[in-house]
């Protein structure tokens, strides 16, 4: 017997942008989803904006400029709290996410809920410990999240970490418990989107949304300097072509197992 093939309304898509570096990032994001968003109809757009100001931090004329773009929920990471300025609106925005294994009593939120055809996504963001700060244990951290929040089965989890192993390990840790794990933070796309077993989608990281030939992001020039002579070097964005990079999970309307996981990777010219 033919499978049926699932109406559009069986499907719940998520969107899910990775780190935005700078103008570029910014200004190429509102571009890209011009089209893309008509043509993908996403039911949520979420983005990781950890260094949509020059490479460091969120403010809240970047975050706007996200909002404006079509971009939902933002998640953050290591660079959380390069800008002051986000300490004056975190607390009050319910769309921005910071890592939420930060020590008890950080400004802003560890993780969000929003309704999405009518049905509430709760959206977290954890940070990895290998070659990063060391926060408290984001195993821990989000299974306190989950917890709470049995009664949601839409779940979608940024995974800010250095360590492949690291990402992998929460994927499978994961897997059966969230919608998606999506890694962030290395600003390189990996290939290795799959579906877990037990119906989690993974993807170890998603890549960056920014300039596409400088390193990570930012002046090549300046980065391999530092590197070369060892001395302080100030970091700046990186000018040229831009690459947009994220991907698209589908989720089960009812159960909220991931479907499909597809990457997507957009650079001008
Ligand atoms: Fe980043
Ligand atoms: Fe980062």
């Amino acid at each position: 017997m033919a499978e049926l093939q699932k109406s559009d309304n069986s499907w719940l898509k998520v969107l899910f942008i990775g780190d935005v570096v700078g103008l570029p990032g910014t200004s190429y994001t509102a571009g890209v989803l011009k089209d893309l968003l008509p043509k993908l109809q996403p039911d949520l757009v979420v983005a990781n904006g950890e260094n949509a100001v020059h490479g460091r931090g969120l403010n809240r004329p970047a975050a706007e400029a996200l909002y404006d773009a079509g971009v939902e929920i933002i998640t953050l990471g290591n660079h959380s709290w390069d800008q002051r300025d986000l300490l004056s609106f975190i607390d009050e925005d319910e769309r921005i996410v910071r890592p939420a294994n930060y020590p008890p009593g950080t400004p802003g939120r560890g993780f969000t809920v929003c309704r999405v055809k009518n049905m509430e996504v709760l959206i977290i963001n954890l940070m990895g410990r290998t070659f990063l700060p060391a926060l408290d244990c984001p195993f821990r951290a989000v299974d306190d999240i989950l917890h709470e929040h049995s009664g949601i089965r839409h779940v979608i989890v940024d995974m800010h970490a250095e360590a492949t192993s690291e990402k992998l390990a929460m994927g499978w840790y994961l897997d059966g418990k969230v919608s998606a794990v999506i890694g962030t933070h290395t600003h390189v796309q990996t290939a290795d989107e799959r579906i877990l077993p037990d119906g989690t989608a993974l993807l170890t990281d998603v890549g960056m949304t920014g300039p596409r030939d400088g390193i990570l992001g930012m002046d090549r020039t300046l980065v391999t300097h530092r590197m070369i002579t060892q001395m302080p070097v100030r970091f700046e964005v990186a000018g040229g072509a831009r690459q947009f990079s994220a991907v698209l999970v589908k989720l089960d309307h009812e159960s909220g197992r991931a479907l499909h996981i597809e990457r997507i990777y957009i650079s001008e010219d």
